[in-house]
């Protein structure tokens, strides 16, 4: 029983982020579930500025990188958002039952309009077309990364909204989070990894080259304690490589501190780098495959 929905931004190949947080937990559920719908929102992305050729190109390239992480459609259905009108439909419904100022606390618009001054009024309203996504199919369940939490809850909120005023109709959407919920920046480990990180070095994709995986990880930001712990709150960076580690090598924390004794931080680096080389290699080998197909 249960449906489950989730969605991911065409932004071309995914980074090791979206793979912890989420696709790695698409892939386990498919099959467990009576339908299990995952889709490339190209309508979220057009909320910010896009070049409409690169759009194009990132949408494939997500498509690819879907199939290559082990999401297969005979298991679940993949789609491209903007094929199916319902979405922006059910967008303007819900719009209609939802509050100006509980939008206005949302982060992502309080992040992206404060650097542009003037947001789009498809930015401020993207949570609502979030809820829609996920409404539409009556989704029992949600897969995401922590930081998609709080569009969650404004989910929750609409589908309470709406049955109280015209009758039961959706269930209440719940969260899944994976262990590695919030992944972050190998260039500051105070900010999640993201796509849009112009540091190039931040951000691991699951294409990326063993040599350039490499770099990336020894170039990691740390502290001056060579040793290697785990204490998210005072040591960030070395912790964020703990989690990583354990993450791609399917240990616990401890474990994987447990597995580090001995060696100093620079050392740990190779070793966790070894260790993401090895999970992403297959993905980076099955996209370049279905690329050539495509
Ligand atoms: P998006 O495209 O930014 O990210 C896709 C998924 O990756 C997770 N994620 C992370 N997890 C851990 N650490 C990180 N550093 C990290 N960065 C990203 C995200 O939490 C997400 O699960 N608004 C959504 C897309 C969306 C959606 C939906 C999701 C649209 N409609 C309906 C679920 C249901 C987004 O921008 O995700």
């Amino acid at each position: 029983g249960g449906r489950v929905f989730s969605g991911i931004q065409p932004t071309g190949v995914p980074h090791l982020g979206n793979y912890l947080g989420a696709l790695e937990s698409w892939v386990g559920l498919q099959g467990g579930f009576s339908s299990v719908l995952y889709s490339i929102v190209d309508l979220h992305a057009i909320t910010v500025p896009q070049d409409p050729a690169l759009l194009r190109e990132n949408i494939l390239d997500m498509a690819a990188s879907l199939l290559a992480c082990g999401i297969s459609p005979a298991h679940s259905i993949i789609f491209q958002q903007s094929q199916v009108s319902e979405h922006a439909e059910l967008s303007w419904i819900l719009g209609c039952l939802t509050s100006m100022p509980r939008l206005r606390h949302l982060p992502q618009w309080k992040m992206k309009s404060k650097d542009k001054k003037e947001g789009s009024v498809g930015l401020f309203t993207y949570p609502v077309l979030q809820a829609a996504d996920i409404l539409l199919y009556r989704s029992t369940h949600v897969p995401v990364g922590e930081d998609q939490v709080q569009h969650l809850e404004l989910a929750q909120d609409v589908a309470r909204i709406f049955n109280n005023q015209y009758g039961e109709l959706f269930p209440i959407p719940q969260a899944l989070l994976s262990a590695s919920r919030r992944v972050k920046s190998l260039r500051d480990p105070a900010s999640k990894m993201s796509k849009s990180d112009p540091q190039r070095l931040a951000t691991v994709r699951l294409t990326d080259s063993p040599d350039d995986i490499v770099l990336k990880f020894r170039k990691a930001v740390t502290d001056f304690t060579s040793e290697v712990t785990f204490d998210p709150e005072r040591r960030p960076g070395v912790s964020n490589l703990v989690a990583i580690h354990a993450a791609v090598s399917g240990l616990t924390a401890e474990e994987a501190v447990r597995s580090a004794r001995g060696m100093d931080t620079a050392q740990y680096k190779l070793l966790v780098a070894d260790a993401v080389v090895h999970k992403v290699a297959p993905i980076r080998i099955r996209a370049g495959v279905i690329w050539r197909a495509f």
